[in-house]
């Protein structure tokens, strides 16, 4: 079954905690938090201090998605902010291998974020080391934008790519994800959705409906 990732970028901010408590009791796996510098990326969001406010209150893994750079002077805050998994992506920072073995000599988990110019290829020396790739299917920014379809064919390189070198990475899609655009990418072989306007544009009574109509299981 596919996991189900929201992101509280969308989230009623205040009212974040039962926004949280909300996905997790509807049955979502991950909790996605978007970090964003207004550098790497044309918008501000949240800082460590979101993924350690929401620490205490769910168990589910915190899904940590950095569009900062650097990335490297803020890696230890991440860690110690309690996140599952942090993931970033590889042209913020030039210490890329640095940063991957920082943050696996730590308890968590690390990823790489493709945003739709980069070409697997680009990050393919990473991929024996890392736990997760975030295929962007949206320019990293925003929440609520059109679904990118293009990139859905990286899905399936990725899959190839894995089965070829023997890796473990999950493969994640961020960006435009509702009922229609999940059934593409359950199709090519995704394992995780990461689903923002769709699951939290809902009344909280929805929000399971929601995350279950994009698993697509019947
Ligand atoms: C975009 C973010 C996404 C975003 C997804 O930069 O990385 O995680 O929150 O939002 P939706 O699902 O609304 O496209
Ligand atoms: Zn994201």
């Amino acid at each position: 079954m596919v996991k189900i990732a929201p992101s509280i970028l969308a989230a009623d901010l205040l009212d974040i905690k039962n926004e949280v408590i909300n996905v997790d009791d509807a049955g979502a796996e991950f909790i996605h938090i978007d970090i964003m510098d207004g550098h790497f990326v044309p918008n501000l969001s949240f800082g460590y201090n979101m993924v350690k406010t929401l620490r205490p209150i769910t168990k589910k893994i915190l899904d940590v998605h950095l569009m900062i750079s650097p990335v490297e002077p803020f890696i230890k805050e991440f860690i110690d902010a309690g996140s599952d998994i942090i993931s970033f992506h590889p042209e913020a920072d030039k210490n890329t291998k640095e940063i991957i073995s920082i943050i696996k000599k730590s308890n968590c988990k690390v990823g790489i974020a493709i945003h739709p110019n980069i070409k697997i290829e680009e990050i393919k020396e990473f991929l024996n080391d890392i736990d997760l790739v975030i295929i962007m299917t949206v320019i990293p920014g925003f929440g609520g934008q059109k679904f990118l379809e293009d990139q859905v064919q990286k899905i399936s390189e990725l899959k190839e790519i894995r089965k070829n070198i023997n890796a473990n990475y999950e493969i994640e899609i961020d960006g435009g994800i509702n009922y229609q655009t999940s059934k593409i990418c359950i199709d090519k072989g995704a394992d995780i959705l990461v689903a923002g306007s769709y699951v939290y544009g809902a009344s909280k009574e929805e929000y399971k409906d929601k995350i279950n109509s994009i698993r697509h299981l019947t």
